[in-house]
């Protein structure tokens, strides 16, 4: 039953932490595009009024006039439009999806097993919980320090950029060597959402309180406060591709379950980066298409690095070659029968109609293995997860390289 409520709420959040992250994303390209199309106004008398630049545009049937102000127009009205809730949103229910999700099972969601790190692999699920929780705000504090000093005053933008790229390097290979591979790139995925949010929380928020309050008590703002709110929001638009990318990445088992994992992270992070940074061009018309092409090929490195034929082997198959002989011990190829036997010993506590694993109220991903017909049904799949040691989950079920071999040898 309380498997069911946990199900039932990780349902309705993830509905709310999606619908959230497309509002705020969608909010901050389209700002993005706006600043980047504006033109100067072409009427003398918005100029004079201290109008910078101007977009019209045609949506849903109206006309629209978007001014850009230098500074400040000389009165700002009172309802002014603030948008913060949508990342606060985004951020709080991809927090509470984690911790019902992930912390809720720590033992074979977040520890690494297989961790070439021996305090990793030995950390007892509440000290995972505790490292995962310390990398987020880690995170941040790396990345907020490493602004404040690179770019005290909003310069050297480019050196600052090299600096959170190298940080994201790090970032996915630490999580790849401390947390199970799913985990790993959800939380790289999450130190950067963490830092948009905390961006918009500690920075461009604030920054803009001090600005209106500053213009209504007629003095002028500090011109820094409005510049770090535009670097750390550009930084919030190279984020954004790379961030969902990674979030959906933890569908794709091929991806994380691999010795590679973390520079097929890091491909995908900067693939997405350089294809975001096409369309902020393409907004102030310039169309460099080297850059897609580039952020694609960085892509397809990725899965050429996480393919069947070019990995250089998972912890678990390369471990599991050196028993081959068990496997050709009785001439070859091995029956349904023999796999499903090894099915119902390691897998079926979870990837049952009715699973016994507490904590699971349905089969995982709606994979059943009960007979030997949806074994088979699954057999490519099967092969994969377990070759590359994904499965079963955290070897919870004790799962040996002689069975390992077993399926990899799975005959006709
Ligand atoms: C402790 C519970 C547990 C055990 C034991 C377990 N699994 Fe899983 N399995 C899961 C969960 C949870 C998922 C979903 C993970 C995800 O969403 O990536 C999953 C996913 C899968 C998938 C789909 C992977 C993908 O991303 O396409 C396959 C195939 C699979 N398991 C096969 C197996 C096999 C074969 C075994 C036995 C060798 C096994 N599992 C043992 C919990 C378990």
């Amino acid at each position: 039953m309380s498997s069911y409520l946990l199900d039932v709420s990780n349902f309705m959040l993830r509905w709310l932490h999606v619908i959230a992250a497309v509002a705020w994303i969608g909010e901050s390209i389209y700002f993005v595009m706006l600043d980047n199309s504006l033109k100067t106004p072409k009427a003398e008398e918005d100029r004079s009024k201290g109008v910078f630049g101007e977009m019209w545009a045609v949506h849903g049937g109206g006309f629209y006039h978007n001014q850009k102000y230098a500074t400040a127009p000389a009165k700002l009205p009172d309802d002014l439009h603030w948008s913060f809730w949508k990342a606060y949103t985004t951020w709080l229910s991809g927090f509470a999806l984690f911790v019902i999700l992930y912390m809720a099972n720590p033992g074979f969601y977040l520890v690494n097993p297989n961790s070439p790190w021996q305090w990793a692999a030995n950390m007892t699920g509440w000290q995972a919980n505790i490292v995962a929780l310390l990398f987020l705000l880690g995170g941040w504090v790396v990345y907020n320090e490493m602004c404040k000093r690179v770019s005290p005053n909003m310069e050297r933008d480019g050196l600052l950029s090299m600096g959170v790229a190298i940080m994201m390097v790090v970032v996915a290979y630490l999580s790849v060597h401390i947390f199970a591979g799913r985990a790993a790139f959800l939380l790289t995925g999450a130190v950067m959402a963490t830092a948009m949010s905390a961006n918009v929380f500690f920075w461009i928020i604030p920054g803009q309180r001090r600005m209106v309050k500053a213009m209504k008590a007629g003095e002028a703002p500090n011109p820094l406060d409005g510049k770090r709110g535009k670097q750390r929001s550009v930084h919030n638009t190279y984020f954004t591709l790379p961030v969902v990318l990674l979030m959906i990445s933890n569908h794709y088992s091929f991806a994380y379950s691999n010795d590679w994992a973390w520079v097929i992270m890091a491909l995908l992070i900067f693939g997405g980066a350089l294809i975001r940074q096409y369309f902020v061009l393409m907004h102030s018309g310039q169309h460099k298409p080297g850059y897609p092409i580039l952020g694609v090929a960085l892509i397809l490195l990725a899965f050429a690095v996480g393919s069947p034929w070019l990995a250089s082997g998972s912890v678990a198959s390369s471990s599991s070659s050196d028993s081959s002989v068990v496997a050709s011990s009785d001439g070859g190829a091995t029956p349904l029968a023999r796999v499903h036997a090894v099915m119902e010993e390691r897998c079926v506590s979870c990837h049952a109609a009715q699973p016994s694993h507490p904590g699971f109220s349905a089969p995982p991903l709606g994979i059943a293995l009960d007979t030997e017909t949806q074994t088979q049904q699954h057999k490519a799949q099967i092969q994969q997860v377990v070759a590359s040691g994904y499965m079963p989950l955290g070897n919870l079920t004790q799962m040996t390289d002689d069975e390992r071999t077993l399926i990899a040898n799975w005959g006709e």
